[in-house]
C-alpha cells in the first residue's frame, strides 16, 4: 500500500508505547460506566460505548492482522460484519440505527476479543517492523482516538435523555472559560500555503500542501461565549427568519430548536446545560457549544448587525482560520482543546488530492460531500490528536459533538 512515500515512521518500540497507551485510554473512558451503559443507542449518529470499543478492535484486526499476520484466523469472523462501520471494501455491515440493540457479544468479550487482538498486535511488531505496518498501526491509533471523542459526545447525547440526569465524570473534562476581551485581529490576507506538507502522520483530507487565496479580513482573537449566545436568543434569534438560511429554518421549524443542544431550565426559570458533569448552571463565560452549522451562521449574520463589537461579522473560511492557527499558535489559548470551530467552507478535496490506496481508500474521501470542515479540537479530543491542518467534518444539521464558532469579517 503506497499511502505516504514522504512518511517518517516512529520506531516499533515508540508505536508500541503510543498503542497500549491509547487502547488503555479507551477502557479507562469507561470505567465508571456500568454494561447497560455501554450498551444502549440513544440515536441512529451516535453508538454504544460497547460498539465503540468493539469496532476499533475490529479495524486492527480487518486492516493489520488479516493482512500481515501468519496464519492469520478471526477471533469470530461474525464479528467482521457487526463490526464494519462504513467500509464496503470489507463486506457486509450491521445496520448503523440497530447497534444498540446487539446486546451479543457481551462487554465482557468485547473487552476480552480487545485483549487477544492486542497480544497478537504486539508479537506482530516484534517480527515486522516494516514502514507500511508501523503506519498501518499509526493509522489504528489516530482511529481509535476519533472514537474516544464520539464515545464521550454519545455518553453525554445517550444520560441527556435520563431525567436522572446521570454524572459521568465527577472530574470536570468540559470546556474552560474565555474571558479575555474580543477583538478583531488582522488575518493573513494574500496567497497562503495551507494544508499538510510534513512526513509525520496525517489524515490523506488534509493534503496536500497547496496555495490559497485569502482575502483582507480579520477573524475573532477567542470563541463566540454562551453570554454572546445568550443575547442572541433574548433578541428572539431562533424566531427571525432573516438571520438563517432556508435550509436551516426548516430544520429549525421541524426540529423545534429554541436554543443550543443540552441547555435547559430548571423549576425556577434558571438556565442550566448537560454535560458530562451532570446539569449544572450554566457557565456564561464557558465558550458556546453543541450548536448546528445552521445556528453558527445565524448567530454571526444576526451579531454583524446587532452586536456592536461583532459589526461585519461571517463565518471564516478553512483557509483563513488555518492561516490564523500558524501565526498565533503560541499566543492563542483557545485554538485546540474547547470547541471544534465551524467554518464556512465546504468539505472538498483539496486540489490534488489523493484517497490512500487500499481499504483505508475509504476512510475520509467518499464523505467529501454536504459536510462542513470544522477546524481546531474540543475538550473531548484526546491531546495528541490535534493538528493545525486537521479537518474534521459534519452535516450542516449536527450539534451532538462539542461545536461552537469563532467569527470573521471582510477587511480590516
Ligand atoms: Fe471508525
Amino acid at each position: 500500500m503506497q499511502n505516504n512515500l514522504s512518511y517518517q515512521a516512529p520506531s516499533a518500540d515508540e508505536l508500541l508505547i503510543q498503542f497500549h497507551s491509547s487502547r488503555k485510554y479507551s477502557v479507562d473512558l469507561i470505567a465508571n460506566l456500568s454494561a447497560e451503559d455501554c450498551q444502549a443507542q440513544s440515536m441512529e449518529d451516535a453508538s454504544p460505548a460497547k460498539w465503540h470499543l468493539a469496532h476499533v478492535t475490529w479495524f486492527y484486526e480487518v486492516m493489520v492482522l488479516r493482512a500481515f499476520e501468519k496464519n492469520f484466523s478471526y477471533w469470530n469472523p461474525e464479528f467482521a460484519v457487526l463490526f464494519n462501520s462504513y467500509y464496503n471494501g470489507v463486506g457486509d455491515k450491521h445496520p448503523r440505527s440497530k447497534r444498540g440493540l446487539l446486546t451479543r457479544p457481551s462487554l465482557q468479550q468485547v473487552l476480552e476479543w480487545r485483549k487477544n487482538i492486542e497480544d497478537r498486535l504486539q508479537s506482530l511488531l516484534k517480527e515486522n517492523s516494516s514502514k507500511e505496518l508501523l503506519w498501518l498501526i499509526q493509522l489504528g491509533i489516530n482511529h481509535e482516538q476519533q472514537h474516544q471523542e464520539l464515545l464521550l459526545t454519545d455518553i453525554q447525547h445517550l444520560f441527556s435523555n435520563n431525567s436522572l440526569w446521570p454524572i459521568y465524570n465527577p472530574q470536570n473534562i468540559d470546556t474552560p472559560s474565555v474571558e479575555q476581551p474580543f477583538k478583531w485581529i488582522e488575518g493573513i490576507s494574500g496567497l497562503v500555503q495551507t494544508g499538510h506538507s510534513g512526513n509525520g502522520f496525517h489524515f490523506d483530507n488534509e493534503g496536500p500542501q497547496h496555495s490559497a487565496l485569502n482575502q483582507t479580513h480579520s477573524i475573532g482573537n477567542r470563541l463566540v461565549s454562551n453570554s454572546e449566545w445568550l443575547q442572541f436568543i433574548e433578541d428572539g434569534g431562533y424566531d427571525n427568519f432573516q438571520w438563517w438560511l432556508d435550509a436551516g429554518w426548516a430544520w429549525l421549524k421541524s426540529e423545534k430548536i429554541s436554543a443550543p443542544l443540552y441547555w435547559n431550565k430548571d423549576g425556577h426559570g434558571q438556565l442550566l446545560r448537560f454535560s458530562l458533569n451532570g446539569n449544572t448552571p450554566l457557565d456564561l463565560q464557558a465558550p458556546v457549544s453543541n450548536i448546528s452549522y445552521f445556528e453558527a451562521d445565524a448567530f454571526a449574520r444576526w451579531s454583524s448587525q446587532n452586536f456592536a463589537s461583532f459589526a461585519g461579522a461571517r463565518l471564516p473560511t478553512e483557509n483563513e482560520w488555518e492561516s490564523f492557527a500558524q501565526s498565533h499558535f503560541e499566543t492563542s489559548n483557545d485554538l485546540f482543546g474547547k470547541v471544534w470551530q465551524w467554518t464556512s467552507s465546504n468539505y472538498a478535496p483539496y486540489p490534488g488530492y489523493k484517497p490512500w490506496g487500499g481499504i483505508a481508500g475509504e476512510y475520509n474521501g467518499k464523505f467529501m460531500v454536504n459536510q462542513m470542515v470544522l477546524k481546531g479540537s474540543s475538550a473531548y479530543t484526546p491531546k495528541s490528536h490535534s493538528r493545525i491542518t486537521y479537518r474534521n467534518f459534519f452535516p450542516t444539521h449536527a450539534r451532538w459533538q462539542m461545536t461552537g464558532l469563532r467569527l470573521a469579517k471582510d477587511g480590516i
